[in-house]
C-alpha cells in the first residue's frame, strides 16, 4: 500500500492593522530602537485593538483567507486545530469558536498549548490524523493575541511580542512530498523561566494576582535565551542529519521568530547562510504560535514543489522541536 503523508496545500494569515513601533514603545518604557534592534531585531509589531475581540478574531480571518484562496468550502473541513497560549477563554476551545465564525460545521476541533513550539506540536497531531486516514482536510490555526498578556510597563518583555493569526490547510498525498519527519521535545522543569503565573487553576484571578501582575508574561530572558540557542540548533542539526539533508540541499529554514540572535545561531550551527532563512521578526516581533506560518505566508510565492524545508521552534515549557517538510506545491500558483 502506498504511504499516505500530510502535505500543506495552502497558507492564510491575518495581521491587525495597528502598528506599535520602537519609537512609540520608547515613550512608554525606558528603551530605545537601538537596544531592541541590536539585542532582538524587532522594529515593529501589530496589535489587535478591537474591543472585546480575542485570538479567534484573527484566527477566523486567517481561515477565511485560506479557504478562499484554496477554493475550500467550510463544510469540507473535517478537523480544525488551534495552537495558542492566548485562547479567547479558558473554555470552550478557541478552535470551536473559529469554526463557528467561519461556518465549519462538519469538523471537531480543539486547542493545543505548546507555547512557541505549539505550531509544530499541532502540525504533528494534524499529520497523524491524516496519515491514519481518519481526516482529509485539516485546518491548523496558529494564532496569538500576545498583547493581552503583555505588561506594557515591563521593558524586558513588552518590546518582544506582537499579535497575528495564521492558518494552514493539510491534505493527504501519496506523492513524495509533505511532512516527512518531526522531532518534538519538552522539559517541564523549565516552566518557571517563562510563564503566566495566574489565571489558571493554580492561581485563579483575585485582587492579589492582579495587583502582583501575575496575569502577565514573566520571562527570565537570559536563561530562556541560553536554552533556546542550544536546543533549537540541536534538533535542527539532528533532523538534517537523520534525513541526509546537506546545507546545499536545504531550500529554507523557517525558525520561530523570538530573537534574531537565536535565529542566526541556529543557522550557523546548521551551516546554512542567511539567505536560506525566512526572517520577518523585524516587522512582527514574536507572535508565538503564528511566527512560522506567517513566514510561510510571506514567502509562499517563492516556494517550489519539492523544496526541502525545516521548521524549528523553542518556547515556554520548555518545549522545542523541528519538522522536515518536502514542500508540496509551487507557491506561484496563488500569486499570479
Ligand atoms: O519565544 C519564546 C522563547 N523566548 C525567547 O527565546 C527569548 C529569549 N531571550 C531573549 O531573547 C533575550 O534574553 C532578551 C531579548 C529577552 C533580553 O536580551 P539580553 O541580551 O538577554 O538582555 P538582558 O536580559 O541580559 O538585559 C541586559 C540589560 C539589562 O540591564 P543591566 O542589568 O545590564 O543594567 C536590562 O535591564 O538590558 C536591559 N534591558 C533593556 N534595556 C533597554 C532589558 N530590556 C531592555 C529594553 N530596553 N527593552
Amino acid at each position: 500500500m502506498e504511504k499516505v503523508r500530510a502535505t500543506i496545500t495552502g497558507v492564510g494569515a491575518y495581521v491587525p492593522e495597528y502598528i506599535l513601533d520602537n519609537h512609540e514603545l520608547s515613550k512608554m518604557v525606558d528603551t530605545s530602537d537601538e537596544w531592541i534592534m541590536t539585542r532582538v531585531g524587532i522594529k515593529e509589531r501589530h496589535i489587535l485593538k478591537e474591543e472585546g475581540e480575542g485570538t479567534s478574531f484573527m484566527g477566523a480571518r486567517a481561515v477565511e483567507d485560506l479557504l478562499k484562496k484554496t477554493g475550500t468550502k467550510p463544510e469540507e473541513v473535517d478537523l480544525l486545530l488551534c495552537a495558542t497560549v492566548t485562547p479567547d477563554h479558558p473554555f470552550p476551545a478557541t478552535a470551536n469558536i473559529i469554526a463557528d465564525k467561519v461556518g465549519i460545521k462538519n469538523a471537531h476541533g480543539f486547542d493545543i498549548n505548546g507555547a512557541c513550539s505549539g505550531l509544530l506540536y499541532t502540525l504533528d497531531v494534524a499529520a497523524k490524523f491524516i496519515e491514519s486516514g481518519a481526516k482529509k482536510k485539516v485546518v491548523v490555526v496558529g494564532a496569538d493575541k500576545m498583547s493581552s498578556i503583555v505588561d506594557y510597563t515591563d521593558r524586558t518583555t513588552c518590546v518582544l511580542f506582537g499579535d497575528a493569526g495564521t492558518a494552514l490547510l493539510l491534505e493527504p498525498t501519496t506523492e513524495d512530498v509533505g511532512l516527512k519527519d518531526t522531532i518534538l521535545q519538552a522539559d517541564g522543569s523549565g516552566r518557571h523561566y517563562l510563564y503566566q503565573k495566574a489565571g489558571g487553576s493554580a492561581y485563579p484571578a483575585t485582587h492579589e494576582t492582579v495587583d502582583n501582575k501575575w496575569h502577565y508574561i514573566y520571562q527570565d530572558g537570559k536563561t530562556v535565551f541560553k536554552h533556546a540557542v542550544s536546543r533549537m540548533a540541536d534538533v535542527s542539526v539532528e533532523i538534517m542529519k537523520r534525513n541526509n539533508i546537506s546545507p546545499e540541499d536545504l531550500a529554507w529554514l523557517v525558525p520561530h521568530q523570538a530573537n534574531l540572535r537565536i535565529i542566526d545561531a541556529t543557522a550557523q550551527r546548521m551551516g546554512i547562510s542567511r539567505d536560506q532563512v525566512m526572517i520577518n521578526i523585524e516587522r512582527y516581533g514574536n507572535t508565538t504560535a503564528a511566527t512560522i506560518p506567517l513566514c510561510l505566508y510571506e514567502w509562499e510565492k517563492d516556494l517550489k514543489k519539492g523544496d526541502n524545508i525545516i521548521l524549528a521552534a523553542f518556547g515556554a515549557g520548555f518545549t522545542w522541536g523541528a519538522t522536515y517538510i518536502k514542500w508540496g506545491y509551487d507557491g506561484s500558483k496563488f500569486h499570479k
